[in-house]
C-alpha cells in the first residue's frame, strides 16, 4: 500500500461504491439484516488528508455535521483510543462523493481515516485489527479499507473478493433526502422483499468467470420500499432509459441508480444526455470502475 506523504501530512483516496446485486436474506438476532451483495468501488473519490494539528478535528467544519457525528473523526478518535495514546490530527474532506446517496461516501471516508492515521501516527495495528475497527463504524466500512470489487455476505461485513469486471459506469443521484436513510428502509422492508441470495451468487460466478454482470442480475431488495416512499424516483428511471440506459440498477438503500456501459465513450454521451434532461433534478456523473486499492495515493491516479 502507498500513501501519499507531503510535507508531514498523509493522503488517501477515498472511493465510492455502487452495489452490482443486492439481496436481503432476512432478519438477524442482533437487530441486522443478512445480505448479500456485490460491492464495486468507482473511480468517484473523495480527497482525505490529514494534517498535524492540536486536536482531533475537522479544517471544515461540514454545514450541519458537527464532528462527533462525522463518520471519518469517529474512526479517527477510535483508532486513538484503542491503540494511540495523545495522538492528534487535523482531518481535510474534499468531497466528489454526494452524501447519504447510497453510494457508501461516509464509510469510505472513515475507512480511509483509518489507513491515513495508522500511517500518520506511526501506529503499529494490523490489517485484521483495523477490520475490527471498520466492522463497528458501519457495516460497509470494512469493505472500504481495500475497495475493488467483493461479494459481501453477513451483514455486508464478510468479504470475498472478486476480479473486476472492467466497467463503465453512469451514476444519477437525484436530490432527494431522507430522514435516516439506512435504517429507514431497512426497517421498511417486508418479508416478501427478502430472497435467498442466488441471484447475487449467480453474479458473483459471471465475474469469477471473467465475464461482464449480467443486467437482469443487478436486482436490489430496497427497490420497493423506496419507490414506496418515493413514487417520484419512477420518473428518473424512466428518464434514465429513454436517454440510452436500458438497463438502471439501485445503488445500496437508493437514492443514486446507475447504469453500466463496456465503453467509456458511449457511457460519456449518455451521460451528457440525461445531465440535460434532469437539468438540476440530479447530479449525473460519468466514471468507471476503480481496481487500485484503497491506500493509493491521489497524485498516482
Ligand atoms: O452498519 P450501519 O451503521 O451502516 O447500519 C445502519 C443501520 O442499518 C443499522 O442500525 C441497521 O438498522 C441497518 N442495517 C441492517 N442490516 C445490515 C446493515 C445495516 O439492518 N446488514
Amino acid at each position: 500500500m502507498s500513501l501519499s506523504n507531503r510535507v508531514g501530512s498523509v493522503e488517501v483516496a477515498a472511493p465510492a461504491k455502487i452495489n452490482l446485486g443486492l439481496e436481503i436474506l432476512g432478519c438477524r438476532d442482533d437487530g441486522y439484516h443478512e445480505i448479500a451483495t456485490i460491492l464495486q468501488a468507482i473511480d468517484l473519490v473523495d480527497e482525505v488528508r490529514l494534517h498535524p494539528g492540536d486536536r482531533i478535528r475537522t479544517l471544515h467544519r461540514f454545514p450541519g455535521i458537527p464532528d462527533e457525528e462525522n463518520l471519518a473523526i469517529r474512526a479517527l478518535l477510535m483508532l486513538r483510543d484503542r491503540f494511540g495514546s495523545h495522538q492528534s490530527a487535523v482531518l481535510e474532506l474534499r468531497k466528489a462523493i454526494p452524501a447519504a446517496a447510497g453510494l457508501g461516501g461516509a464509510s469510505a471516508d472513515a475507512a480511509a481515516a483509518l489507513l491515513a492515521a495508522r500511517d500518520f501516527w506511526g501506529l503499529e495495528v494490523g490489517d485484521a485489527e483495523l477490520a475490527v475497527l471498520a466492522r463497528e463504524l458501519g457495516s460497509d466500512v470494512p469493505f472500504f479499507l481495500r475497495g475493488g470489487t467483493a461479494l459481501a455476505s453477513g451483514r455486508g461485513d464478510n468479504l470475498d473478493p472478486l476480479p473486476s469486471p472492467g466497467l463503465s459506469v453512469i451514476v444519477v443521484t437525484p436530490h432527494v433526502a431522507i430522514a435516516r436513510k439506512t435504517a429507514t428502509l431497512y426497517a421498511a422492508l417486508r418479508p416478501s422483499d427478502f430472497s435467498d441470495g442466488s441471484r447475487v451468487a449467480a453474479q458473483a460466478d459471471r465475474l469469477r468467470a471473467g465475464l461482464r454482470p449480467d443486467p437482469a442480475l443487478l436486482t436490489n431488495s430496497f427497490e420497493r420500499p423506496l419507490y414506496a416512499l418515493r413514487p417520484e424516483l419512477a420518473d428518473l428511471v424512466a428518464t434514465m432509459r429513454a436517454c440510452g440506459a436500458p438497463h438502471v440498477a439501485l445503488s445500496g438503500a437508493g437514492p443514486s441508480h446507475f447504469a453500466l456501459f463496456p465503453d467509456p465513450a458511449e457511457a460519456g454521451s449518455v451521460a451528457t444526455r440525461l445531465q440535460t434532461a434532469l437539468e438540476d433534478k440530479a447530479l449525473v456523473i460519468a466514471t468507471r470502475e476503480r481496481s487500485v486499492p484503497v491506500g493509493t495515493g491521489i497524485l498516482d491516479r
